[in-house]
């Protein structure tokens, strides 16, 4: 009774093991890291290209409803001083599918293309419904990928470089 009461146990741990972060999700990871660190910097130390720890359990991260996928990613104050301006890449974010929040705030995040087809990828993140970018260098291209965001509740636009009229229906907008 005990050994099959045991054998349940270690049945049900090596399953939920199979609810670790996702490998595509975990690559994802790694790249933004690389492009927050482009061209020599050092954060994120703890995030590791190895399957020896589970991504979820990473700095920033957390996973939610649907296993192992990424549903918040908190990565403010990320990106070094020192390393200049980050250029946007939407195309970092597009395999977090389930993602509810993204917080880049303090990044030195920059809009560095006129590329309109890269910057309207961002609206294919379907569920996400907070995302500050404030403490940035954004201008008002920005507005262009965020507006196809249907879940959007709460923009944080605080202290970029937005001018002229703004016009974002049904959310609250922080400038
Ligand atoms: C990156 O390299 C530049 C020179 O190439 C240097 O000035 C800067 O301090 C380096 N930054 C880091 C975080 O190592
Ligand atoms: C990582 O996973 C691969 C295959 O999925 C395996 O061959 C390798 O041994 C694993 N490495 C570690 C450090 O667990
Ligand atoms: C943007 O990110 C994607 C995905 O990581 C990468 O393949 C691409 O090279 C990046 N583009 C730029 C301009 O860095
Ligand atoms: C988006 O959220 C809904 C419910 O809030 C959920 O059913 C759905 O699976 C989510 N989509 C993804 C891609 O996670
Ligand atoms: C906005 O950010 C700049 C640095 O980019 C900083 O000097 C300034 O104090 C910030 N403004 C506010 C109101 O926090």
């Amino acid at each position: 009774m005990f050994l099959r009461l045991l054998s349940w146990v270690i049945l049900a741990l090596a399953m939920s093991r199979c609810y670790g972060c996702l490998e595509a999700e975990r690559l994802a990871l790694m790249q933004f890291k690389a492009s927050i660190n482009h061209p020599n910097g050092t954060s994120l130390p703890e995030w590791k290209d190895d399957n020896t720890t589970d991504c979820c359990d990473w700095h920033g991260v957390e996973c939610g409803y649907a296993p192992g996928r990424v549903i918040s990613l908190e990565l403010y104050n990320t990106r070094q001083a020192e390393l200049g301006d980050w250029c946007l890449n939407v195309s970092l974010f597009l395999p977090f599918e389930s993602l509810t929040y993204l917080n880049l705030q303090s990044n030195q995040l920059v809009i560095c293309t006129d590329d309109e087809g890269v910057e309207n990828q961002l609206s294919e993140l379907k569920n996400l419904s907070r995302l500050d970018l404030s403490f940035n260098n954004l201008d008002t291209r920005i507005l262009s990928s965020v507006n196809g965001l249907t879940a959007l509740t709460l923009l944080d636009l605080f202290n970029n470089s937005l001018k002229g009229s703004i016009d974002l229906k049904g959310m609250i907008l922080i400038v």
